[in-house]
């Protein structure tokens, strides 16, 4: 469990000073996936580094499971970030060492007896599946091996806590597939908390429990990853989202002043994907509706839908129709020129 209150980190130059993150309110429960977005400069490692005290906030707290970290020094600092492992977008290994030695790089540190390394790393290889690159140098491995490699050294010293900082940015589309199901797979199987750091609404879609939108240090949105999809509080989860909200083509022109139709983009999630209601609206208003775009995506096994559609009728059936809709759980927006 991990609770950061109050957080603010200032980086002081000289004359110069950045406010990297300002007055960060988070609480991450154990064994979830919980993601963090925003854009660069938007302070996310900053606040990666402030879990696992790279960093030093300039104030608030961080606490894992209720201790304050930030108090900590020497032995009792070294303990707990070894119990908080972190993976990086460039992966970080040590170019000269083997897969093996880079795996049992922390577990050297921490001074672990030759015998049970050997099974620690052993183990690691077979979860990363990379048994067969055991003895191969970084740079005879691809992005994804590499990555794999990364993840195995973060586990090694068993931490209770993973970090992920960009880890998937380097990859391409199918290796980061690969990876995120990896992640997923180790979050079930150890029952370890993941902290996914990233720029791509993608990643946070594909692995996260509840994810936290960051633009200029400051938290701006924060819940559920289905609710972020269904319904976004701010323009810059919108922004984020842009690719998976149904858009409006651009020979469809919109008769503002038309009463007689109208333009809608509709959002939708879980059960109401599978209820008529489009079906039953168009029975019951005698309008006719006509699906212009559509997005469908599955979420955690949910359905999250954002359609347009142009509805045609008399005035106020096609009022009527916008009321049926948002009684069925549906989000309305009423698309007019200027406002897409
Ligand atoms: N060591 C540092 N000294 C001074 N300023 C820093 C330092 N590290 C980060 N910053 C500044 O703090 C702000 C947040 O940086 P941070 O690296 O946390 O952003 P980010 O969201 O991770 O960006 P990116 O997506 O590009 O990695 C930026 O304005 C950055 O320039
Ligand atoms: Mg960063």
């Amino acid at each position: 469990m991990i609770d950061v209150i109050g957080l603010s980190k200032e980086y002081i130059d000289g004359e110069t000073s950045v406010k990297a993150l300002d007055n960060i309110n988070l609480h991450i429960d154990s064994g979830e996936i919980f993601g963090i977005i925003g854009l660069s400069g938007a302070g996310k490692s900053t606040l990666l580094r402030c879990i696992n005290r790279l960093e030093r906030p300039t104030s608030g707290k961080v606490l894992i499971d209720g201790v304050d970290i930030t108090k900590l020094e020497g032995s009792s600092l070294r303990k707990m970030r070894s119990k908080v492992g972190m993976i990086f977008q460039h992966f970080n290994l040590l170019m000269n060492s083997t897969v093996y030695e880079n795996i049992a790089f922390p577990l050297k540190i921490s001074g672990t007896p030759k015998h049970d390394m050997d099974k620690t790393v052993t183990g690691l290889l077979e979860v990363v599946e990379l048994t067969d690159k055991k003895d191969a140098y970084p740079s005879q491995l691809s992005g994804g091996q590499k990555q794999r490699v990364g993840i195995a050294r973060a586990l090694a010293n068993n931490p209770g806590i993973l970090l992920c900082d960009e880890a998937t940015s380097a990859l391409d589309p199918a290796t980061t597939e690969s990876i995120l199901n990896l992640l997923h797979d180790i979050n079930k199987k150890f029952g370890i908390t993941i902290v996914v750091v990233t720029h791509e609404m993608a990643v946070i879609k594909q692995l996260c429990d509840r994810v936290a939108v960051i633009e200029n240090s400051v938290i701006v949105e924060q819940g559920r990853v289905i609710d972020l999809f269904s319904n976004p509080q701010t323009q810059t989860s919108r922004n984020f989202l842009k690719d998976m909200i149904a858009k409006l083509p651009q020979n469809i022109l919109l008769e503002d002043d038309n009463p007689n139709e109208e333009v809608l983009r509709i959002s939708f999630i879980g059960n109401d994907a599978r209820k008529p209601f489009i079906t039953n609206m168009i029975k019951q208003f005698d309008i006719t509706a006509n699906i212009i775009a559509g997005n469908i995506e599955t979420i955690q096994s949910t359905q999250v839908g954002s359609l347009i559609i142009k509805i045609s009728g008399g005035k106020d059936n096609i009022i009527s129709s916008v009321n049926f809709l948002k009684k069925n759980n549906v989000r309305v927006e009423v698309l007019r020129n200027g406002n897409i």
